[in-house]
């Protein structure tokens, strides 16, 4: 994994030595006391007020996941603080964390400053989805009913906020008409809706009375349907919404022991369907579907040690014949998924509505 920043230093920087700024580089070092490749280049010359500043673009690379995270903590910290005590740049300071994708700067999706809420966003795909919002500066609300792992989660996205973007989060169980409002509570007007929560459990449908039912829609129908009734007139007033609803590939090809899951999203699915058609349309606001295939979450290999246990294989096995299946050979990862979603909520998809966005490796095998 690797971790990208820039650090500015006044011209005298430059004068001392033609490589990088010294103080900026000795200063990183006491606070990264990290194993990892570590390269620094001069990228550019901007203005800072009326001094002329140069740019320095660093780089740390093979990084463990915890070492990330941590450099991406102290890179945060150290920015803000550095800001304080320097306005003027008099010193070498660190500007921010730049985030590179394949080593190709992302694109401005025109939404920093706007406010998401963000349904099931400890881990797994809500998480990317957090995660790719708020690097483009987007504050957010995230929920999960876990408080442990939502606490970590919202270090991991201040860590990664760009432009000063907030990180609140509400440990609430969002399909219940207390969890919503927990979230509510903190702030009513969203101008991005990320809807997600648990997927029902696989079965016999022989099996399932109304009960398993009546939870099966709560969660993957109704809860999408009262968040978005809560937010959308407030979008529509404010000329920008956008709503996205996690569901899952099973609505385009349906898998048959998740006929919980089929039902309640297919049901969504026309909901929106049609709201999407309606006025709010005219009015700046989109309603789409992003529907995952199999993605590497802690769902997904839940499931696949599930299969493991019941056919004898290692879960290795059961994970490798999987990705046989998938014409890409891989499972996506969350990143990848969040920068959909980011996408889809972005000022440039504004024409984008009602669609049903796949994201399976091609594993879909029809036409349309
Ligand atoms: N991963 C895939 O390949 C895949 C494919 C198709 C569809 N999906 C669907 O996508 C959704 C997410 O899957 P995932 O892979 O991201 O799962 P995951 O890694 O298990 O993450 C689920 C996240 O949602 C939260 N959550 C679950 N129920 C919640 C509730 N009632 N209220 C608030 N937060 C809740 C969890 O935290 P807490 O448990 O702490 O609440 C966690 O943060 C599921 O509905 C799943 O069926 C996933």
């Amino acid at each position: 994994m690797a971790v990208t920043w820039c650090v500015a230093a006044p011209s005298w920087c430059q004068m001392r030595t033609n490589r990088s700024p010294p103080h900026a580089k000795s200063l990183l070092r006491k606070l990264m006391p990290i194993d990892c490749s570590n390269t620094a280049h001069l990228v550019m010359v901007g203005k800072a007020g009326r001094r002329f500043v140069r740019i320095w673009h660093y780089e740390a690379t093979g990084l463990s996941h915890h070492d990330e995270i941590s450099l991406r903590m102290r890179i945060l910290q150290l920015s803000k603080m550095r800001a304080r005590r320097c306005p003027s740049l008099a010193l070498p300071t660190i500007i921010r964390e730049v985030v590179i994708t394949n080593g190709v700067k992302k694109m401005d999706l025109g939404i920093a400053g706007k406010w998401a809420l963000v349904c099931g966003a400890s881990k797994g795909l809500g998480f990317g989805c957090a995660q790719a919002l708020v690097r483009e500066g987007v504050n957010v609300l995230v929920v999960a009913r876990g408080a442990e792992l939502l606490q970590e989660s919202v270090q991991r996205l201040a860590a990664q906020a760009t432009a000063g973007a907030s990180v609140l989060s509400v440990a609430a169980d969002i399909t219940t008409v207390e969890g919503r409002s927990a979230a509510f509570a903190l702030r009513a007007d969203f101008d991005i809706v990320v809807t997600k929560a648990g997927g029902p459990p696989p079965g016999d449908f022989r099996d399932w009375d109304r009960t398993a039912w009546i939870k099966a829609l709560d969660a993957n129908m109704l809860t999408p349907i009262e968040l978005i009734k809560a937010t959308v007139d407030g979008m529509a007033a404010r000329g920008y919404g956008r709503i996205v609803n996690i569901t899952s590939s099973a609505v385009k090809a349906p898998i048959d022991i998740l006929g919980l899951s089929n039902g309640a999203r297919s049901g969504l699915t026309g909901f929106v369907a049609g709201v999407a058609r309606s006025k709010l349309a005219g009015q700046g606001v989109t309603l789409n579907n992003l529907l995952p295939g199999p993605f590497d979450t802690d769902r997904l290999k839940a499931t696949m040690q599930g299969a493991a246990q019941k056919s004898g294989q290692t879960l290795e096995a059961v994970m490798s014949a999987r990705r046989k299946t998938i014409p890409a050979q891989r499972f996506g990862n969350v990143e990848e998924f969040g920068a959909i979603c980011a996408f889809l909520c972005s000022q440039q998809a504004g024409f984008i509505n009602g669609q049903n966005v796949l994201a399976d490796g091609g594993a879909y095998p029809g036409t349309f």
